[in-house]
């Protein structure tokens, strides 16, 4: 390499350098859409990592959520799982053990609150995957950020603004991927909608709609421990309220409705009852005086969330998780020209209104729009998914894409920019429960950049 060529690489780093320091420095935690526009090579929209041909991952996290992926993530084409990160040893352990056992390659072990730190400076992953507790997502995945190791965050995202700020700036400054981990999205019906959205089928869509309302087995009946203990996913509830899970109701909807592609979270308002549920189940199965009864939970029972988008529309967003009932998960999105509906799929198009036949498609209408507009990956390769499985095979698709992504140098389906404009619902809603519904801003992660981002293409 001659010395021209040498100096032009230190200029051009240099200019690079500069121009990522007048975007940071414009951008402030708090600074919504104030901020000036993130330029040029600062931004990620689009961002396609160089290709790895074998993915060396990370699982941090092995409890129920993170051991279901250790095993996923080994039959995901192109990822090696190399090392676990855990509190506990013994839970690492079993899956490190399990995984050998099954003939994979042995996992490196990083054990205790801190290892984390250890393991992204370790240089043995090129991805985490991170499934601990809520609390502890936006910690970990702003240390991997920093790091420059991309990273996978579980549902709901991270907490706080000012971790979800410092993850994009890092994310973008570091130039690796971070997307969270909204197996919603890959749902086949929902797969289904986002296409047909996509494809124009609705026309100028006008309202999204999401839920997540079920009875959390695990939070209920086993988030009581005992008379004196209370689970770990419980304890995010006692300080806080708000819509404190929102990612499967909201995900789907906004990639239909170009979210960050187009548009943009803009404000929120949100309401909640005065909860009780857990207290009441504590007194109700260990009497008034047990430790447990005494512990008071903020949270909401029931939260409903209505979000205002930059281009006028609108999402309501419904999260329940302890009143009895079936799971139910859906998504739907109205549109000029139509309306759609997940779980089940029902399709109305305003065609059929004119000829008449006010009804949802049926039969062989029904099965013709799935054949058209549902997604390759479900039509070819349903059978593998459902096999190794997560959630009817969508947790496989998920991990299957971001694989395939980064093996092929490619955009990820979802970005930094959705991570944190959908974690913002976190902490706002809270907020916004907190003060009579107060309305709150939705920081612009974009920084304006969403304005001349293209909607993503089927998948
Ligand atoms: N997408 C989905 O469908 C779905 C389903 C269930 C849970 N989740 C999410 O997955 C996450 C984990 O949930 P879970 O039910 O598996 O909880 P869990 O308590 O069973 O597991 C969490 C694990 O993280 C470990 N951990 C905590 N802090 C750590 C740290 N600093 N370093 C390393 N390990 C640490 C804990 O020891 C525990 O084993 C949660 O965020 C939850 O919301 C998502």
């Amino acid at each position: 390499m001659g010395s021209g060529e040498c100096q032009d690489i230190g200029r051009r780093a240099f200019l690079e350098r500069a121009a990522w320091a007048v975007t940071v420095a414009a951008v402030g935690s708090g600074a919504a859409s104030k901020a000036a526009p993130v330029q040029g090579k600062a931004s990620l929209v689009g961002f396609a990592a160089s290709k790895l041909e074998k993915i060396r991952v990370a699982v941090i996290g092995t409890g129920g959520r993170g051991g279901s992926a250790v095993h996923r993530l080994c039959h995901v084409p192109g990822v090696e799982v190399v090392a676990l990160c855990e509190l506990d040893e013994n839970k690492a352990k079993h899956h490190q053990q399990a995984l050998k056992k099954n003939g994979f390659r042995e996992p490196q072990l990083f054990i205790g609150p801190e290892a984390y730190k250890k393991l992204c400076e370790s240089g043995v992953c090129d991805l985490v995957h991170i499934n601990t507790n809520w609390e502890s997502h936006g910690m970990i995945a702003r240390y991997s950020v920093e790091c420059g190791i991309h990273t996978m965050v579980e549902v709901p995202g991270v907490r706080r603004i000012d971790d979800a700020w410092a993850i994009v700036e890092a994310a973008e400054k570091n130039r690796c991927h971070c997307m969270p981990l909204s197996n919603c999205c890959y749902d086949e019906d929902a797969m289904t909608m986002i296409n047909a959205a996509h494809a124009g089928i609705l026309g100028e869509l006008v309202h999204g709609e999401g839920c997540y309302l079920h009875f959390t087995r695990n939070l209920r009946s086993q988030g009581f421990q005992d008379a004196n203990r209370i689970f770990s996913s419980l304890e995010a509830l006692r300080n806080h309220t708000g819509m404190c899970y929102c990612v499967h109701a909201l995900g789907p909807i906004s990639l239909a409705m170009n979210i960050n592609r187009g548009d943009r979270l803009e404000h929120l308002v949100s309401m909640g009852n005065k909860g009780f549920g857990w207290e009441m189940y504590a007194q109700k199965k260990f009497g008034p005086k047990a430790r447990v009864s005494q512990i008071r939970f903020e949270a909401n029972d029931f939260n409903t969330t209505c979000v205002y988008t930059a281009q006028g529309k609108t999402i309501l967003l419904r999260q329940c998780n302890d009143v009895p009932m079936p799971y139910t998960r859906f998504n739907s999105i109205y549109g000029f020209n139509g309306t759609i509906e997940t779980r089940p799929l029902r399709v109305a198009v305003e065609k059929k209104f004119d000829a008449g036949a006010g009804n949802f498609l049926e039969g062989a209408e029904l099965d013709a729009f799935r054949a058209k507009y549902g997604s390759p990956l479900w039509r070819k390769d349903a059978a593998t998914a459902k096999r190794i499985g997560g959630h009817g095979g969508q947790d496989y698709f998920m991990d299957f894409r971001w694989a395939h992504c980064i093996r092929n140098g490619l955009p990820l389906d979802m970005n930094v920019y959705d991570l944190a404009a959908w974690s913002a619902i976190f902490e706002l809603s809270e907020k916004s429960v907190r003060n009579r519904s107060q309305a709150q801003d939705i920081p612009d992660f974009m920084r304006g950049a969403w304005k001349t981002t293209k909607p993503d293409t089927a998948i």
